[in-house]
């Protein structure tokens, strides 16, 4: 192990100072250098070394989505036919493409078989079925009586909470971490559980509850007060019954339709002053008010902040996105406003990959949460509470434009959302 990442351009030098007992040499992108001949000429002076050296039956296996075969580097397996260049053609090294280059390279016979696996059909069909069989291991947790108890134990938690409850929650973080998602899945678990829900979708720069309520999209094509339901709402709370759109019985959405564009009436009443006035009234009207509302908007609704009574904040579990997120804060709020925010946040885990890893030890959801109240940013140092995760799943867009959301068709999501929304309501008074 290096303590130091070895790219080709340095390893003449490794080889020559550390001189250890070599048996293959794997070369990904991440070694190269950006220039091609600069490549090409580290790795001759690499063959040229271990030529030199007696080392002929060293394996080197180029992994690479860059170098393309052509004359000159052919030349080089040439030379040196324990060299062995392999092109993928995904965004980075499958770890199925991994296990057969060491596989290659530990293969005892010096040449090289003449069909390396790395290419051809089966590999594929490997994958598939490790895919297969990495899902299989949460088949176990699927089953009905493990879910029903989780599910009775969500029932008798969530009734515990009066129903007189008058709850504002937003959920919000970076753009794209989940958000919309988050908040309609939400909220109808609370609807399917007997709430009163409205659904306030103030990102009008998206408008993404379109694409998850198909029912209210057409409507909007159709209907042009339902086209600028959110302004209508916001500007007639009273009537909010009527001005918003009714999903189903419990349900309620106030939103922007694509084609509503009138500045105006934006600027007269997409205002702080408002929303306020929306939410004291909603609160009347409402068991659970759920706004829609990414990071980049807290600003502008900055004088609305303190009416809202939690925040579930959206962050999948890599470090990339903590700190996208934390960015995301700074540019937005002050100091005070950021300190407001981290005091009445959740975290909810997003996108949660259960191999995502951080200083080598899987990255789980308290561990999102304490990175992001590390201290990396100023005034955001205050503990928050988890509220729950929502797996990575390639099917999750399968709600879309159904007007189903994952909670009414997938075990697994309802109860991580049902958790979700105990959380956001725990502590309301
Ligand atoms: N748990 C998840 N698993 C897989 N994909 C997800 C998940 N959550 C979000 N996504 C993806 O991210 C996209 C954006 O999600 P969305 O909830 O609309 O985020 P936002 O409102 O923050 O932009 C979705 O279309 C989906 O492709
Ligand atoms: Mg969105």
């Amino acid at each position: 192990m290096n303590e130091s990442e070895l790219v080709l351009g340095g390893i003449l030098e490794f080889l020559q100072n550390i001189n250890p007992s070599i048996d293959s040499i794997l070369i990904t992108d991440d070694a190269l250098s950006l220039r091609m001949e600069q490549n090409r000429s580290d790795l001759n002076n690499l063959i040229n070394w271990l030529l030199y050296n007696q080392k002929s039956n060293v394996k080197i296996l180029i992994l690479t989505r860059h170098i393309r075969k052509d004359k000159e580097w052919e030349n080089l397996s040439y030379r040196y036919p324990n060299l062995q260049i392999k092109n993928y053609e995904y965004i980075r090294i499958t770890p199925v493409l991994f296990q057969e280059a060491l596989e290659h390279l530990y293969d005892t016979k010096p040449q090289l078989k003449q069909h390396s696996r790395l290419h051809d059909d089966k590999s594929n069909q490997k994958s598939i079925d490790r895919k297969g069989s990495f899902l299989d291991r949460f088949k176990p947790k699927l089953k009905a009586p493990t879910e029903l108890q989780a599910t009775d134990t969500l029932t008798r938690e969530l009734d515990k909470i009066s129903r007189g409850i008058s709850r504002i929650v937003a959920i919000t973080g970076h753009s794209g971490c989940g958000i919309t998602s988050t908040t309609i899945n939400v909220a109808s678990e609370a609807s399917k559980r007997g709430l009163n829900v409205i659904i306030v979708d103030m990102d009008i720069e998206y408008r993404s509850t379109n694409m998850y309520f198909s029912s209210f999209h057409e409507r909007t094509k159709r209907d042009e007060d339902i086209n600028a339901s959110l302004i209508r709402t916001l500007a007639r709370p009273q009537d909010c019954l009527t001005t918003a759109f009714h999903l189903k019985e419990n349900l309620w959405l106030a939103g922007l339709g694509y084609s509503f564009s009138d500045p105006k009436l934006i600027e007269q009443f997409y205002t702080s002053s408002k929303l306020v006035g929306l939410l004291s009234l909603l609160r009347n009207k409402f068991n659970l008010i759920l706004l829609d509302l990414p990071l980049n908007l807290l600003d502008r609704f900055r004088e609305a902040l303190i009416h809202i009574d939690s925040f579930g904040l959206c962050i999948p579990n890599n470090l990339y996105a903590v700190l996208s997120t934390l960015r995301n804060v700074e540019e937005t709020l002050n100091k005070e406003n950021t300190a407001y925010l981290n005091a009445k946040s959740k975290v909810i885990v997003t996108k949660y990959n259960d191999r995502s890893r951080f200083q080598g030890e899987i990255f789980v959801p308290d561990k999102v949460s304490a990175i992001a109240t590390s201290g990396l940013l100023e005034s955001f140092t205050y503990g928050m509470k988890v509220a729950g995760h929502v797996s990575y799943d390639t099917d999750f867009d399968t709600q879309i434009e159904t007007d189903v959301p994952l909670v009414y068709s997938n075990k697994d999501h309802e109860r991580a959302y049902g958790n979700i929304l105990l959380r956001l309501l725990e502590g309301s008074s």
